[in-house]
């Protein structure tokens, strides 16, 4: 409590996967204790060494001072069920997509028809993997135009397991992908625009710019990706996008687009759906 206290005191930003003083200190405070999640309230009565609790203070004061999201701190992200690593070559992840993932998009898509998967915009990887755990039978290809984001997508596939069925590829877009057909396409691409990129708390500032901003509306990605997805995507195949606080405009920028917005129980919200057979409907 009185970690959450501070945090709330210095009115830090939360947004890194945590959106309250209360769960991050429980981060802060379970990982600089070498403490399990699992253990819950269990944990809260335990006693810190006083080394332990030097280094709680240690996080504390650079969380604060320097407004560095704790995941950077820490190097670990909790994402649909994964831990994965995380540094500054990656956006923290914590997209909303992971709830849809648990559910293997029903009902939007059966579960046994998914042979491919494609993740553009990998970023930690955490999307694509998380696809490759919730379909085990299923190829994944995650593709980033970052190299350096690939470096921490490919130690967090080396983690979990996942060489065989995930490839992890270099791509600008959909470049690296050219002739390939995929049932799910997912997306968690950059959508923050050029005014709001401005105002953003100092914690995105940690975060590579790639991963953040696009064009003057932010919807340059969503454009490119709208612009290739048909020819990538089978038949029956579903686009998964998501667009944050962008909704508004993405719909005044597209008005005949059908989309579908799934109903997400965690919170977040601002992910569409699309299937295959609507993807023209703006020509
Ligand atoms: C918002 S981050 C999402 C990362 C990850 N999918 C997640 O949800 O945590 C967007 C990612 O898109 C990547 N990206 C930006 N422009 C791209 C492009 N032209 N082609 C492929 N990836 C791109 C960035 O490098 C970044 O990793």
């Amino acid at each position: 409590m009185r970690v959450a206290r501070k945090l709330g005191a210095a009115r830090v930003h939360f947004g890194h996967g945590t959106d309250n003083a209360r769960d991050e200190a429980a981060e802060m405070v379970f990982f600089a204790a070498g403490l399990d999640h699992a253990l819950g309230a269990a944990a809260y009565s335990r006693t810190l060494t006083a080394v332990r609790s030097a280094r709680i203070a240690a996080l504390l004061e650079r969380r604060i001072a320097e407004r560095i999201p704790l995941a950077y701190l820490t190097h670990r992200s909790f994402f649909a069920g994964l831990e994965l690593y995380v540094d500054e070559r990656v956006l923290v992840p914590r997209s909303p997509i992971a709830e849809l993932v648990l559910q293997r998009f029903s009902p939007w898509i059966e579960a046994r028809r998914v042979h491919r998967i494609l993740d553009v915009g990998t970023g930690s990887g955490a999307i694509a993997l998380a696809c490759a755990t919730a379909f085990p039978k299923a190829r994944v290809d995650a593709v980033d135009v970052s190299a350096a984001a690939l470096q921490v997508a490919r130690r967090n596939q080396r983690r979990l397991g996942l060489q065989k069925r995930v490839r992890m590829l270099r791509s600008d877009y959909f470049t690296a992908v050219e002739g390939c057909r995929y049932d799910i396409i997912v997306s968690n691409p950059p959508y923050v625009g050029r005014a709001e990129m401005r105002a953003l708390p100092r914690e995105y500032r940690h975060e590579p710019r790639l991963g953040l901003a696009a064009g003057a509306d932010g919807l340059d990605a969503v454009r490119a990706i709208f612009a290739a997805a048909r020819r990538h995507l089978r038949r029956e195949g579903i686009l998964v996008v998501e667009v944050g606080n962008t909704e508004r405009l993405l719909l005044r920028a597209f008005p005949r687009m059908p989309f579908i917005w799934p109903e997400i129980a965690m919170g977040g919200g601002g992910v569409f759906l699309m299937r295959a057979q609507d993807l023209d409907s703006e020509n």
